[in-house]
């Protein structure tokens, strides 16, 4: 469920809407405010038409890479109830009260410049997330494999800080010591049958070395000659020699090195992106936010004609039955101001076609919707 849901809309002028909008459309579960909309250049019908097309495109990319931000939140964060902030204030009270930002995009370009101008910006900070929400995904898998290898259970861990160099037979020509972890349930069938499990392994060897709540870690020496016949042995067994250990002070000290750089990595790409999200999620959100403002103008155009002589209204949505409230209000409009879709679009066919063309749930007037997830 979003945690705000808004309908913006349009109407002429000539509908005196707003006394009647105050009267249904205030209330304790819905909260009535004007749209201010600056004046844009208007275009030919034409090129306004595929504006529209192209805007409703966009709008529906904005509001997945803003959903995306919020789902990388949720899981950097592991939480979803973070501030969704916008140019310093809650989401809401952006949309509320939004502005069109007139010194970042100047009213004398054209439409169709500034749809290109917020959408790259929009595009690149999206980019830009997605990469370090990459970077720090395997920086975290990397820092996992360490801590595995630091604290997992005996048959994956590093056994490097848990043995000593006296329970080794070191520097042997025809001996070598291996390392098994075998499953607590299967300790007695071990102990029973690893003297013979190959031939020449040292009687009475097996030394318990370690123990956790799964396994039992076993030191047992044999000829070095039969290892690789003893490890094929044991796996069948489903114990599990250790044969990626071999013992060294270099590897336990780079393994506590490898721990501690992992562990650095991942917190700077976390901090780095929990940064970049935080900026990406305020910009793209207040791009998204004038891109349908623009859809809002440029469908108002089309439907009504110039010159501009329409209000734009402001309908917000919280609380838990916001959808339901919405669906009402929505109901309650279309009831209202239905008889509007019959007139725009018997006076004007271009338009009538280009309704048919790209919307199922084409309202009869102009009507957004806005969701904060
Ligand atoms: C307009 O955009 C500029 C540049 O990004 C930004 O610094 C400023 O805060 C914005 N103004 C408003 C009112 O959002
Ligand atoms: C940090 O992790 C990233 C992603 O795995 C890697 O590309 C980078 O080389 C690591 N940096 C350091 C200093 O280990």
């Amino acid at each position: 469920m979003p945690l705000a849901k808004y309908a913006a809309i349009s109407l002429p002028e000539s509908t005196h809407a707003s006394g009647w909008l105050r009267e249904h459309m205030q209330s304790d579960h819905s909260k009535l405010t004007s749209l201010e909309l600056p004046q844009f250049q208007s275009g030919t019908l034409d090129s306004l038409i595929e504006g529209s097309e192209e805007l409703g495109k966009i709008d529906s990319q904005l509001a997945g890479s803003v959903a995306k931000i919020v789902d990388i939140f949720t899981n950097v964060l592991e939480t979803s109830s973070f501030q969704r902030t916008v140019q310093n204030r809650p989401a809401t009270d952006y949309v509320e009260t939004f502005k069109w930002n007139t010194s970042k995009f100047r009213l004398d370009k054209p439409i169709p410049e500034l749809v290109k101008l917020i959408t790259n910006e929009a595009f690149s900070l999206d980019a830009d997330v997605r990469a370090a929400y990459q970077t720090y995904q395997s920086a975290r898998s990397d820092f996992a494999a360490a801590d595995r290898k630091r604290n997992g259970d005996l048959s994956i861990r590093s056994l490097h800080d848990i043995v000593h160099p006296d329970q080794f037979v070191l520097n042997s020509e025809h001996l070598k010591t291996v390392l098994v972890a075998v499953p607590k349930n299967l300790d007695k069938e071990f102990r029973n049958s690893y003297e013979t499990l190959v031939q020449y392994v040292v009687p009475r060897s097996a030394e318990l070395i370690s123990s956790d709540s799964e396994y039992n870690l076993y030191a047992v020496t044999l000829f070095k000659k039969y290892e690789p016949d003893f490890v094929a042995a044991a796996r069948d067994k489903k114990w599990h020699p250790r044969t990626d250990f071999e013992y060294s002070e270099d590897t336990l000290n780079n393994m506590r090195k490898e721990f501690d750089l992992t562990q650095q990595n991942e917190s700077k790409s976390k901090n780095d992106l929990v940064r970049l999200a935080r900026t990406a999620y305020s910009d793209i959100f207040a791009d998204w936010c004038h891109i349908k403002a623009m859809r809002v103008y440029v469908e108002s155009v089309l439907r009504y004609g110039l010159p501009p002589s329409f209000d734009y209204y402001l309908i917000g949505f919280h609380g838990s039955s916001l959808e339901k409230n919405f669906n009402a209000a929505k109901k309650q409009l279309v009831e209202k101001f239905g008889y509007l879709g019959g007139e725009a679009s018997s006076k004007n066919t271009n338009l009538h076609e280009y309704a048919s063309l790209v919307e199922t749930d084409y309202e009869p007037f102009v009507f957004f919707d806005i969701e904060i997830v």
